[in-house]
Order: C-alpha cells, then structure tokens, then sequence
C-alpha cells in the first residue's frame, strides 16, 4: 500500500538529482556551521541502529553518586553485555543543581559529583563506553532540578550554552525530557514543544561533536490527538524518542512488586506505531528492566525479544552488579540482539493476537524474517504456526530454523512449534525456502480503542470483515492483506466504501476498494477522501477530523516502508 512515507529524502538515493542536491545541501551547511558543522540527518544517520546501553533512572532514580555510575559502567564491561554493544552510560536525572552558577552554566551536585562530571566522562570512555546525559527541554527538569528550557513566562533558554558544556565534557548521547515547557499565550503545546527541541538540534549542530539525541516530546502527549503530530516531526531533529509512559521503576521499599504489566503497557502502545521509525530514527519503548526485581527470567526473556521484534532502543536501567547470570545470558543474547540491531530496522507485524497471544514477524535484511509468540497469559501455551500462519503461500513451503534461545535449528520445517511458559516468549529466525514465494502483506489491523487508560488488555481493537472494530480474537475475519494497489482483502473479499457506508465486498480493484494511508495513520478511501471510521456502531467512512482515535489504524508496518 502506498503509505506516505515517514519523511526522509523523497527523491531515490541513485537519482543524480538527489546526488546533486545533496552535496549542495552538504556545502550550504558546511558554509553555515563550518568549522564545526554536523547535519544531525545527514547521509550517516548517528544512530543507524536502534541505541544501546544503561542508564540510572529506572532502578536507582535520584538515589545514585558518581560512584554507582562508575560500578554499573565496570558491571557493563566485566558481563560482557558492553562488548555485546550496551555500549552508552547515561545518567539521568538530579545530576545538576537547582540553580545555574554567575556566568549562567549548569553545575553538577557537588554532593553526588564531589570533583565535577568532566572526569565521570572520562571514566566512562576510558572503558571503552560513550556517555550519556539528561537535560530538559523546559524550565526546570522532572526532578525540579536547572532545565535548558525558557523559564516560566517565558525569556532566555540555555540550550546553546548546556550544549557547549556538553560536548566539552564529551558527552555522545542526550536525553532531553519535556517537564516544565513554557508555551507563551496563545502558542499551542505542540507549537511549544516543537521550537524547544527545535533549538536543542540547532544548539547540537553548533558543538562539533556528534551527540545522539533522545527526545521525550511525545510522551507529553500520549493520549492526545496532538501525539501524532508530534510524532510525525520528532524525526527532523532526533534519532529517537519516548513515546509514552516510563516503565514502572525499582521501588526499594516494595522490591519485588511485580513489573510485567509495565512491560505489557509499554509493548501495546509501541507496537502500532511503526509507521514512524526507520533507521536512524527509532520509536523508544523505554527501559529494560529485564533482570531486576519484578520480573522473572521468561518475564525478562519477553521484554528483550519483544524489544528487538520492534527494533526498540535496548537500553538497560539496572543494577548490573547484581545481574545473574541466566539474566545477562538472556540479555546478552547474540542471536536476539541481531534481530534488535538489523540494519532494516522494521517495526514487527502483528499477524494475529488472541486473548492469550501475540505472534510477530518482523522482515530482516538477508532475507531471514524473525517469529515471535508472545504468551500473555498466566498458563503455558502450546503453538503450532503453518507457513500459511506466517503469510507464506507456496506450496510444499519449508524454511530451516533457528529456536534464538536454545539454538535448536531444523533445515526442514514446515510448521514452527513450542511450548511456551506463562509469560514467556518463543523467539525464531526462519529462512524460507524459494518455493514459499514471498510472505504476503498480511496482519492485524488495529486501532486503539481510547486515547488513554493504560489497560494492555483492552488497549488495541481488531478491524474485523465482519464489520467491525472489536477485542482481538484471532480469528480469520482479523486477518488482512494489504494488496499493492491499497486495497484490504480479507478471506477474499474487500473493504468497500461507497454511500458512506463500509461493507465487504467481491475485489473489483475500483476506487471505493483502494485506500491510502497517512503517516499519522488515517486510511483514506479514494473514492470520496473520506476516513475509515470505526465506533461502537459499526465501521463507516467520515470526513477525517484531527487524529481522531476512531480513524487512526495500524496496518500489517513491515511492508509500509519506501
Ligand atoms: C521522566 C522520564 C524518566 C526519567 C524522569 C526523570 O519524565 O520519562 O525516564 O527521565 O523523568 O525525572
């Protein structure tokens, strides 16, 4: 189907016209910022891969020194993980002062940082690792603590300053959050939020250091319609972004409060939004807290796979001295972490969700695709998937595969099956043989039934032939194909628009069977432009509104790519 896609360079990268304008754009910013000009989207994305590496927040919050970032960044390199590519410390919020010192400069806490932050930074390079910090794009940070933003009614932000400071202590990576954005009188938050970080990649650009740059913006919209217009410009200056709540933190005085459904939470309300990552720019799930209190081993096993299946920043928030080893076996799993770090960085598919699970196919660069089952539900689970299941429709197909937590291979195989523990997820590589044809363009189709209640269960609905948006069953009247015309075929038939009204009928490959898809997710019929519309009373096509939830649907991503 021929989504809008995520904008990046519209022209084809062997068109001589794009070469042409791309070394011209390349000399106006040389001639802009020289000497120290580095486009933040340029032909070498920073971040070609989703980022990995630890940070504090999510065990310690503000209850760390310099000294716990030193142990964790030792624990990273002596588990092994660093050299599996966690390779990024961050430190997170509360390293600073409430208040700037006379010439204006941020000051680290002298109480957690007794000589400063420049030799933690020299620390953490000297084992090999990049470093990471948090700043924010309002006027005091989540912690309360000196933001680089406009102060409250507005005046000089810092961003320029802290950015200098930055990269002269050799900060790689910054997290900016979005506590305590000032938006003038009239200025939309949105409007707001933009110029803020806006200015933070114009600041990056004048350092002359290449520092990642993580964004926050969306999760102060999650809920909102105005999230999918957030979403849609956070890549112009990041390479990637929180798009929602945190993952539930380490409590010391509850430490073994179970954490699963944070990790379910976070899963649901990433995995429709794969229209809007691509390499270089990545959808951030937050972090894995996979290992720590809170979650099991197979808990932990979900986490990462699920993280990977959706090509997820891997970004671990622990205390990593305290890691067993089955934990950093599982973390450090070459196999997975491959599926995470494929150059394609495709978003999983959702092929079918029942109430107890979910499978996953995520498409990767050697012609290999990655399966997971995610099994949701408090007992275990036997599955068994056809390569019918998997999308693949020749005949006598068989592909050879690989089990990525036991390493069992099969050349052979014409079904994949397991035996999953509650909670669990089974993760494969498969390589099909010729004779499987291509997989077709098949999944779920889902929207989100509200804008917000932190429910995983009822969070997503399932457009259905039967003419509806309902609770996932995983019955066949879920299944879609996207053909390349843009039309949606199910068990044969097509969704038809015609007279306002949506019903499924024979493909005729007429107008009112095609629709186009936008990048914030509205399906938009060509015969009469209007929306595809699902509520309690049915499915309709509507004149679209302003990211309506009801008109905001998540098609089978792996195939929505340019
Ligand atoms: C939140 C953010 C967390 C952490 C915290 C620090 O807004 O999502 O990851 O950075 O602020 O105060």
């Amino acid at each position: 189907m021929p989504a809008q896609p995520p904008a990046r360079p519209s022209t084809p990268k062997g068109d001589p016209m794009y070469r042409a304008r791309s070394l011209f754009q390349l000399l106006i910013l040389a001639a802009l910022f020289a000497p120290c000009g580095l486009a933040a989207n340029s032909a070498h994305p920073l971040a070609p891969l989703p980022p990995m590496g630890w940070n504090d927040w999510a065990h310690y919050q503000c209850d760390y020194t310099a000294q716990t970032i030193l142990e964790n960044a030792d624990a990273l390199v002596r588990s092994g993980l660093a050299a599996r590519g966690y390779n990024t410390v961050t430190i997170d919020d509360c390293w600073m002062q409430k208040t700037r010192d006379s010439d204006g400069n941020l000051q680290a806490d002298p109480q957690r940082f007794p000589n400063g932050m420049k030799p933690v930074v020299q620390a953490v390079h000297a084992l090999g690792l990049k470093f990471g910090i948090y700043e924010d794009a309002g006027s005091e940070t989540c912690g309360g603590f000196a933001g680089s933003g406009q102060p409250d009614g507005g005046g000089k932000a810092h961003f320029v300053e802290d950015a200098k400071l930055f990269a002269s202590w050799g900060v790689d990576y910054l997290k900016l959050d979005g506590c305590n954005v000032y938006a003038a009188k009239g200025e939309s938050q949105n409007a707001a939020y933009r110029t803020a970080y806006r200015a933070e990649r114009a600041a990056l650009n004048r350092v002359g250091r290449p520092i990642v740059f993580s964004e926050s913006a969306p999760a102060y919209f999650q809920g909102a319609p105005d999230w999918y217009d957030v979403l849609s410009w956070v890549r112009h200056y990041g390479q990637l972004w929180r798009e929602g709540d945190d993952i539930a933190t380490f409590d010391p005085k509850h430490p073994d409060a179970p954490r699963f459904q944070s990790v379910m939470w976070n899963y649901n309300y990433n995995l429709p939004l794969g229209r809007f990552q691509a390499p270089g720019n990545w959808n951030d799930a937050d972090f894995i807290i996979g290992g720590d209190s809170g979650l099991t081993l197979a808990e932990t096993r979900s986490q990462l796979a699920l993280w990977s299946m959706m090509s997820a920043p891997l970004i671990l928030s622990s205390n990593l001295s305290q890691l067993g080893a089955a934990a950093i076996a599982v973390l450090g799993n070459r196999a997975v972490l491959s599926v995470d770090q494929d150059p394609l960085g495709r978003m999983a598919t959702l092929l079918r969700r029942t109430s107890s699970l979910d499978v996953l196919l995520k498409q990767l660069h050697n012609g290999q695709d990655a399966v997971a089952v995610l099994n949701r539900s408090p007992s275990p689970l036997h599955i068994e998937l056809s390569a019918a299941d998997l999308g693949f429709s020749g005949s006598g197909c068989q592909f050879s595969t690989r089990d990525l937590w036991t390493g069992a291979q099969d050349t052979q195989a014409s079904v994949l099956d397991a035996d999953i523990a509650p909670h669990d997820t089974a993760i494969w590589k498969i390589r099909p043989a010729p004779t499987c044809g291509a997989p077709a363009r098949m999944g779920a189709i889902t929207r989100i039934a509200s804008g917000l209640h932190r429910d995983a269960e009822s969070y997503t609905l399932c457009l259905s032939s039967t003419g509806n948006a309902e609770a996932c069953s995983g019955s066949s009247s879920e299944s879609w194909t996207v053909t390349l015309d843009g039309a949606l075929q199910s068990s044969a038939r097509c969704l038809t628009a015609a007279n306002g009204k949506v019903t499924m009928q024979a493909c005729t490959g007429k107008a009112e069977q095609r629709w186009r898809y936008d990048l914030v997710g509205n399906l938009i019929s060509r015969s009469d432009r209007q929306c595809l519309t699902g509520t309690r009373e049915g499915l309709s096509v509507q004149a679209c509104g302003h990211n309506l939830n009801s008109q905001i649907w998540s098609l089978p991503t792996a195939w929505l790519h340019p």
